[in-house]
């Protein structure tokens, strides 16, 4: 099996084609990723050299270029990770939210119609159900409700991708995954940052009163689950995937600070994001009925081996904190003091 993957030098998306890879779920791997601030092919390093491996720097919205490729490799299936995954970044300057998210999943889906592509897995998020009261949880029925333009630009998103299942028979499944952690995450998202600003003796920056309830997902279960959805997901259809670990973002902080060995003084109360969502909370029983997944990494350890990565991987850090991110850093920040 051929498998197309975008934003594979993402976050989740290098986690995927690393542990895809090593494990060997596929014969050959091409990775379509555009190196944005967020991709870094250092998250590669691993299985560069792989055999199977092969990347191509291009951008996903360039309608060309994706004929091209997709003629020329004719994959067996995509996975399509590739976005802007940044809420705060998507408040301050929608454009390339909406660009990416919408723009480029629209040519990808047109180019997997046109060549035929038999499986097109689309990843998206428990974001696009928006903020649910106590005691309720998202199925893949319940409404969206999003409330930022990233959500919004990702609930479009997956209704194209459905849509194709609909109108052209493209086999389409979509995934909608809770908050991720683990190693090489970009230290703009609340594990990472606060993480590294607690190795770095810096303030942690809680948005609000910091109740606001966020489900835990340990990315390698993220990257298993959306295995199993490639491989038996019924066409059309959507699935959730869930930690089954809610906690208050306070909880999460004092939790890190606690693993890396640092005060609580350095929690530091900061102005609430414009339409923050209150509480994210998702079942995951279809997957696990559909499929048997369920996930393995409890988030004590999973946050312990995060640390752990982070702690050793300064260097790593160091590259990523580059002039880009100081100066978003600036932005989302210097206003927030409460
Ligand atoms: P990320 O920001 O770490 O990585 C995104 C990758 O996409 C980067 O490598 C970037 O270079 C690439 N990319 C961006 N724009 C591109 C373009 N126009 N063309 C080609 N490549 C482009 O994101 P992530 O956290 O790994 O998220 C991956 C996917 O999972 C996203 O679709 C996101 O919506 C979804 N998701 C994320 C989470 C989470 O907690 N991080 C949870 C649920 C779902
Ligand atoms: O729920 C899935 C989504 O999770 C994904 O679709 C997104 O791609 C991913 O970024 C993430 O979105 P969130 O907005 O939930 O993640 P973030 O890490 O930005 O924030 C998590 C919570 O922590 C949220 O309630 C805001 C809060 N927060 C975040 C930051 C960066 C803070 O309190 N302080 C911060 O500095």
């Amino acid at each position: 099996m051929k498998w197309l993957v975008t934003g594979g030098a993402g976050f989740i998306g290098s986690c995927f084609v690393r542990t895809a890879l090593t494990e060997g779920w596929a014969d050959r791997i091409i990775n379509v990723d555009k190196l944005t601030y967020a991709g870094n092919i250092e998250n590669l390093e691993p299985i560069a050299h792989h055999p199977a491996y092969g990347f191509v720097q291009a951008d996903i919205c360039d309608a060309d270029v994706m004929e091209e490729l997709f003629a020329r490799e004719a994959p067996d299936a995509v996975i399509h990770f590739a976005a802007e995954s940044h809420v705060d970044r998507s408040i301050h300057s929608p454009a390339p939210a909406i660009y990416t998210n919408l723009n480029g999943t629209f040519t990808l889906l047109e180019a997997a119609r046109r060549s035929k592509v038999a499986r097109f897995v689309h990843v998206s998020t428990d974001e696009v159900y928006g903020s649910i009261e106590p005691p309720h949880e998202a199925d893949e029925n319940y409404p969206l409700r999003a409330s930022s333009p990233y959500s919004a630009s990702k609930a479009g998103s997956d209704l194209l991708a459905l849509s194709y299942f609909t109108t052209y028979g493209l086999n389409v499944s979509v995934t909608r995954a809770s908050n991720n952690y683990g190693p090489y995450q970009f230290p703009e998202k609340l594990i990472p940052l606060m993480i590294s600003n607690a190795l770095d003796d810096k303030p942690l920056p809680v948005y609000g009163d910091g109740q606001q309830i966020r489900d835990w997902l340990y990315v390698e279960d993220h990257c298993r689950a959306i295995r199993s959805v490639l491989e038996k997901g019924a066409p059309g259809e959507i699935c959730n995937i869930g930690g089954n670990c809610s906690l208050p973002n306070l909880e999460v902080v004092r939790r890190i600070l606690r693993a890396t060995g640092k005060p609580e003084t350095l929690i530091t109360r900061v102005a609430d994001r414009p339409g923050h969502d209150r509480r994210y909370a998702l079942s995951s029983a279809k997957l696990t009925r559909e499929t048997g997944w369920e996930p393995a990494m409890s988030f004590d350890r999973g946050l312990e081996a995060t640390v752990e990565w982070y702690r050793h991987n300064s260097q790593w850090i160091r590259h990523v904190k580059s002039g880009e991110y100081r100066q978003f850093y600036e932005l989302n920040y210097s206003n927030r003091t409460v």
